[in-house]
């Protein structure tokens, strides 16, 4: 089809404050849960921690810079709320706040339009300490404490508000994404307990920004994956089935229908692991209605039957640590509901993640035709080891590859009427990767820094920034 882009369609790409800022302690910020949990991983595994990540804190005018220079219309950051409250409630830090005032109104006077996400796995650790974060229903109310206050200091710059980061992948990697104290490790309730409490999160910042602004619009960040069966067989189909349910209705539906899905939802009892549900929520979450949804897509996944009979046990997704293709350390299964595995018609990623572009126009229209809202892409990229070559550069054609075929997918999908406002990559700039370090870049700007040793974060144009400035400026044309 001959269609082009709108003239209104958004391009820019994405960050989260931790993986960027750094400055973890500076200005008045105190510690998030992830400053601790990436504290850790530098100890155990060798990963950078947050803090000094990409030194963005000392660098935001460079990067809005390349950012411009790139053609970005828009920019997808978070705010650390640490950062805005150091103990998560109470007396709003200055300089914090002035921070994310310097960011925003330098992206405005380039013309880059703010996508703001209030939170990204950073909770305060002031409340992990005070009551176990998220696991406490106390979060609600902080949350709301400090989602009011951003969004009425933003309400006349930001039109486009993004709620909590990837609840489902909150679910799944609930100790990489929350500080989990050990009293509860192995407490596989909790994960929907948290949830349900970002549930809650997220309803009460929908209503706050149709409360405070106006024309404003407001969605989740979704990380979502299509779950395609690995064979014909029925028994594949319906294991496929019951893993959408259970990984991605079980939250479209909160935020589009305002209910739990059903069938995911009674597995979850039947196992001991569903939320508890108090009285009024479920009319709270139905208020907290959404404008759009932001989706995260990487990889699309695959499910097959899992019998009771397997005598296998309840697991969560697993995680490749070493970059070296076919170390992934497990796969999630719910034995009678479905057991998650390898898709063999699909290459992977260093990382096992599978790379696949037709996914993409495949959720496109799955969930446009199911829910009828707008959509937008908040993040989509490729990981890999980039080498800085002597001369300088960054030869990244397999990321141009990568992200060229998920653009050449989109459009098949809005050709074919679903309506996208925006395409916002992973990453602006390489960062501290949630699962691997630094050494697993994103970036369309190079940050010369190794997991062991920050250096001065210097920024270099990888050949990946240069397409994608050709892709912006001929709105979406000029692919190749
Ligand atoms: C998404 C997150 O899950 O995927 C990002 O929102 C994250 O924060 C990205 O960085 C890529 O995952 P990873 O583990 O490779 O950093």
């Amino acid at each position: 089809m001959d269609k082009k882009f709108p003239e209104s369609f958004l391009w820019g790409a994405s960050t989260s404050a931790y993986q960027v800022e750094g400055a973890a302690y500076e200005d008045g910020k105190k510690a998030s849960q992830q400053d601790i949990i990436n504290k850790e991983n530098y100890e155990k595994l060798g990963f950078a921690n947050a803090d000094i990540a990409s030194d963005h804190y000392h660098h935001f005018k460079e990067d809005v810079t390349l950012m411009k220079e790139m053609g970005f219309t828009a920019y997808r950051f978070s705010i650390s709320w640490s950062r805005v409250f150091p103990n998560g409630t109470g007396e709003v830090n200055e300089k914090g706040i002035q921070f994310y005032r310097d960011l925003i109104n330098e992206l405005k006077s380039n013309n880059i339009e703010p996508i703001v996400t209030l939170y990204h796995y950073d909770l305060p650790w002031a409340l992990v300490e005070k009551y176990n974060g998220w696991i406490d229903r106390q979060v609600v109310k902080d949350f709301e404490y400090y989602a009011r206050y951003v969004i009425n200091e933003f309400k006349d710059q930001v039109k486009y508000w993004t709620t909590i980061n990837e609840q489902s992948i909150i679910v799944q990697y609930i100790a990489q994404k929350n500080y989990i104290p050990k009293e509860y490790r192995g407490n596989d309730q909790i994960r929907y307990q948290i949830n349900h409490h970002m549930n809650l999160a997220h309803a009460v910042a929908c209503k706050l920004v149709h409360e405070l602004v106006p024309s404003g619009m407001v969605g989740a960040a979704l990380g979502y994956a299509p779950v395609y069966p690995l064979t014909s067989k029925p028994e594949d189909v319906m294991a496929a089935q019951n893993a959408h349910d259970l990984r991605n209705a079980y939250y479209l539906d909160i935020y589009f229908k305002g209910m739990y899905t059903k069938s995911a939802m009674i597995y979850l009892e039947e196992h001991g692991l569903a939320p508890v549900i108090e009285e009024g929520d479920m009319e709270l979450i139905k208020e907290g209605y959404s404008d759009f949804l932001a989706l995260n897509y990487y990889a699309s996944e695959c499910a097959k039957a899992c019998p009771i009979e397997s005598g296998k046990e309840i697991r969560y997704g697993g995680v490749n640590l070493s970059g070296k293709k076919g170390e992934m350390s497990g796969f999630e299964t719910h034995p009678g509901f479905y057991e998650m595995t390898h898709n063999p018609n699909l290459d992977t990623t260093d990382w096992d993640w599978a790379i696949d572009p037709t996914g993409l126009e495949y959720i496109f229209r799955d969930i446009y035709t199911r829910y009828n809202k707008p959509l937008m892409i908040t993040e989509n990229g490729l990981g890999a080891f980039d080498t800085l070559t002597e001369d300088g550069k960054i030869h990244d054609e397999y990321r141009i590859e990568y992200l060229r075929e998920h653009i050449k997918a989109m459009k098949r999908a809005m050709d074919y009427g679903v309506e996208v406002l925006a395409y916002c990559p992973w990453s602006a700039l390489d960062l501290v990767s949630t699962s691997n370090g630094v050494k697993k870049r994103y970036g369309f700007i190079y940050v010369d820094r190794t997991d062991d040793d920050p250096k001065e974060c210097k920024r270099i144009r990888k050949d990946s920034f240069y397409w994608y400035k050709d892709v912006i400026a001929s709105n979406g044309e000029e692919l190749d």
